[in-house]
């Protein structure tokens, strides 16, 4: 295949998350992304990597048999957000799971039993969380406010009727893009690093129904004068809500990455965090902290994982990357001692809160990088419990991690070929597989989670 060259071909086999392969036939085989098993595609060679063709999708030329339904967001066929709306929950579910299994089984080198795929308890309306960006539609265009359009760096598509999360969400993006368009503000151009409007952070508990919202700008002082944002809080507590709006921030962040973070925090109203239950357990959550953005999936997660986790009476725990605490706190009932290690402090403040509020005193945080903390830890593990973040572990912390010499370990992962990565370190170092399982927290998105219990043979 030569670069710059069109091709057209079916994609046979789906590598995580989206990366579709495609065979066509005596021209060879190609990896398109954002394709599904057997759509006939059309795509332009952009790259050539260790003698294989990386393709760019121009165009699905025929559907796959798996997309037997009509999308019910309006905005699937610009938005980036999801990728598998054309298809049934059951046809996602079976794709995830083939994926997961698919890679799982290349990574690990003994019987395991892999116990399928868990799906969400709701499929629309899930997200406790959204990151939504300012920008416009197209060069020049109207302000948008919403999702990266599909292979976009650039446009933004306003996504006011987006799907996968519920009306309050929706009455407030078309209330502040109202109010900005009004104001006549310019969004921030992350190239030329001039602009005023960056993001919109909103969060709304499923269980306890709290909200929270964060508008992100640039520092610039004409601008603020300009956008009146007390009069956009105000307009926002009027709208009719199913949640109580517990807050409304205002981030200033002028650093050039385009990400969010906060420079500084202003409270323009009501408070910081709010609250959200789950198996019984109240968690104060604010815009930054991690938490699972599925609220009711990940009560499923965490029921896997405990079952996974199993008896811990008279253990010490270890929970590493622990976030606000969750796991830690849903097993500290049933150990003698958890520990969580995370590295976002206002994470391990907001874990230690949650312990106290919900009762639990055997429970410590430590704040810090994992690597570097678990030497200092007094106490030694009994069990550990791995959730990191999408990259997985870096392979020094991993080494110690296995050097603590537990009988199990249970590790949660986002991206499952991060975990199989893992795997095969702690497969040579004496652990063996004892089961997985996929849990989708993520409907309509490529997105999976998976768990797997290990245990040591070598002892
Ligand atoms: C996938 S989240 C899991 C959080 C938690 N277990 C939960 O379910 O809510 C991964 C967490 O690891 C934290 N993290 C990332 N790198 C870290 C490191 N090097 N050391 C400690 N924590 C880290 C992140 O801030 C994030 O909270």
């Amino acid at each position: 295949m030569k670069k710059g060259v069109e091709y057209t071909g079916v994609v046979t086999k789906l590598g995580f998350p989206n990366k579709g392969e495609v065979d066509c036939r005596e021209d060879g085989v190609a990896t398109v992304k954002g394709t599904i098993p057997g759509q006939t595609v059309r795509f332009v060679v952009s790259k050539k990597r260790a003698g294989k063709s990386v393709g760019r999708l121009k165009e699905v030329v025929e559907k796959s048999h798996l997309e037997d339904v009509t999308p019910k967001c309006p905005h699937f066929e610009f938005c980036g957000g999801c990728s598998y709306q054309t298809l049934s929950y059951k046809n996602q579910l079976s794709l995830k799971k083939n994926m997961v299994k698919d890679i799982l089984d290349n990574a690990i080198k003994s019987e395991y039993d892999f116990e399928g795929i868990i799906e969400s308890p709701v499929q629309w309306e899930y997200r406790n969380k959204m990151e939504f960006s300012f920008g416009d539609e197209y060069k020049d265009g109207p302000l948008a406010l919403g999702m990266h359009k599909r292979n976009s760096f650039h446009d933004i598509v306003t996504v006011n009727k987006c799907r996968i999360v519920d009306e309050d969400y929706r009455k407030v993006m078309d209330c502040v893009l109202k109010h900005c368009s009004e104001r006549e503000l310019p969004f921030y151009k992350k190239l030329k690093h001039e602009g005023y409007l960056r993001h919109l952070l909103v969060r709304r508990t499923t269980r306890t129904k709290q909200m929270i919202v964060a508008i992100v700008t640039t520092s610039d002082e004409q601008w603020e004068k300009q956008a009146q944002l007390d009069v956009m809080v105000e307009k926002l507590r009027a709208l009719n809500l199913e949640a109580e709006l517990c807050g409304v921030l205002h981030i200033i962040n002028d650093g050039l990455a385009d990400i969010v973070q906060s420079d500084e925090t202003r409270i323009l109203y009501g408070q910081e965090y709010i609250y959200e239950e789950l198996l019984g357990l109240k968690f104060k959550i604010s815009v930054f902290s991690f938490f699972q953005t599925n609220s009711l999936g990940a009560e499923v997660l965490y029921s896997k994982a405990r079952d996974y986790i199993g008896d811990t009476k008279d253990m010490t725990v270890f929970d590493l990357y622990s976030g606000t605490g969750t796991i830690a706190q849903i097993i500290a009932p049933v150990a003698k001692k958890v520990v969580g290690v995370e590295i976002v402090e206002e994470a391990v403040h907001a874990a230690k809160e949650n312990a106290e509020l919900n009762g639990l005193d055997n429970c410590e945080f430590i704040a810090g990088d994992v690597l570097k903390v678990i030497d200092d830890i007094k106490d030694k593990p009994d069990m550990i419990i791995l959730d990191p973040p999408r990259d997985g572990i870096n392979p020094k912390a991993l080494q110690k991690i296995i050097d603590f010499g537990v009988d199990k370990m249970v590790y949660i992962s986002c991206k499952p070929t991060s975990l199989a990565r893992d795997l095969e370190v702690l497969q040579q170092q004496g652990y063996k597989v004892e089961k997985a399982s996929a849990v989708d927290m993520f409907p309509g998105t490529v997105h999976v989670e998976t768990v797997v219990a290990l245990h040591r043979t070598d002892l």
